[in-house]
């Protein structure tokens, strides 16, 4: 029995405006077939006035109370949006949930950022520095889109989720067993904010708005994703032991349907194994997973003890796995 970082309480929050497909047909040459055929996505949400630290308090106080528990001793948050450049957003979202004077820090591994965030609290609380901790995973990437790129608008949307670990054994419903995390720097073209940081300063006077929104090689991304995520969930299935068939549950980033469905295939897990959740809330980006976790534990298909695997690809280019099992919880 060794000591291990378990799942203990989930929490989920998105922004009240709905934004259906039909929407976004009005101003861009797009259409709800094309969305849903190519991507998988119905609808996402966008926020109109929250920050990104407005959901993150509202999915982390939900985790808590999930847990039973008003106790942390760190907080990451895994963000591409930040309230702020400086300083970064969980402190104040620790401040703000009443934690007292905890480690906080921010996560930045874009769409991976929430399997970078799990694994990195997780190895905390593996080696003793934590007994408890709030991982949380929240974007606003509706504030980063621009508005007239088709390719991006119609893929993105607001939401957080948030998971609270806590020190237990690696025997027990909820423990995480395995992680596997990677990055390819020389793919960072693929998705970025050109301005904003040092490379492009937004001070300067020649600076211009558009150097501000994302900007994304969709297909390049959709290549490098299914090779990516399969290879790295590959590692961990290797390292747990456990073949594709007793995988219960794959719950990978909510990037697109194709995509979802490639990696379960090349893995040789059965698509029905796979969870969707971006009919209802497009690609959340770092909120994805634990948005996609409660969806699934909602509809009972995450039961005690059940074999999950995580995976996830991001800009960056980043990558990652982790192999749980399920805990005896229910989503709030
Ligand atoms: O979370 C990680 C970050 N992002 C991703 O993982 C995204 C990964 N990539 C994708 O999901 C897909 O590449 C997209 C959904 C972005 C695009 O789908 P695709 O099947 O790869 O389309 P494409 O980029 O190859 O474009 C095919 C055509 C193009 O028209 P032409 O050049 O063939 O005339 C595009 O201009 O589809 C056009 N197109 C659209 N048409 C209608 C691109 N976006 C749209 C749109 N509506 N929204």
């Amino acid at each position: 029995m060794t000591r291990a970082a378990v799942l203990s309480g989930l929490g989920t929050a998105l922004p009240p405006r709905l934004v259906t497909n039909d929407e976004l047909s009005l101003r861009l040459n797009t259409s709800d077939e094309w969305i849903r055929s190519r991507t998988g996505i119905g609808q996402r949400y966008w926020t109109d006035r929250m920050a990104t630290s407005d959901l993150a308090v509202d999915a982390g106080r939900r985790a808590l109370k999930a847990a039973d528990t008003d106790l942390v001793d760190l907080v990451v948050l895994a963000t591409t949006t930040p309230d702020h450049p400086c300083p970064a957003t969980a402190p104040d979202v620790a401040a703000r949930l009443g934690l007292g004077p905890v480690a906080a820090f921010d996560v930045a591994a874009v769409c991976s950022g929430f399997v970078y965030g799990l694994a990195t609290a997780a190895a905390h609380v593996e080696a003793r520095l934590a007994e408890r901790a709030l991982v949380i995973g929240a974007e606003t990437f509706s504030t980063i889109l621009d508005p007239g790129d088709r390719s991006t608008s119609i893929i993105f949307g607001d939401g957080a989720g948030a998971v609270i670990l806590r020190a237990g054994h690696d025997d027990e419903p909820g423990a995480l067993l395995e992680s596997d995390l990677g990055s390819d720097g020389s793919l960072k073209e693929l998705i970025r904010i050109p301005g904003g940081g040092s490379r492009q300063r937004t001070t300067s006077a020649d600076s211009d708005l558009a150097s501000g929104h994302l900007t994304m090689d969709g297909r390049a991304v959709f290549r490098h994703a299914v090779m990516r995520m399969a290879e790295s969930a590959r590692t961990l299935l290797a390292r747990t032991g456990w073949g594709p068939a007793s995988v219960d549950c794959f719950v990978a980033h909510q990037a697109n349907v194709r995509i979802l469905h490639a990696v379960a295939d090349q893995l040789g897990i059965d698509r029905d194994r796979t969870v969707v959740d971006l009919d209802r809330v497009g690609n959340t980006s770092a909120a994805s997973i634990p948005l996609a976790l409660s969806r699934a534990a909602e509809t009972g298909r995450l039961m005690p003890g059940h074999r999950v695997l995580l995976s996830a690809f991001g800009a960056g280019a980043t990558w990652g796995s982790i192999a749980l099992t399920w805990p005896d919880i229910t989503a709030d």
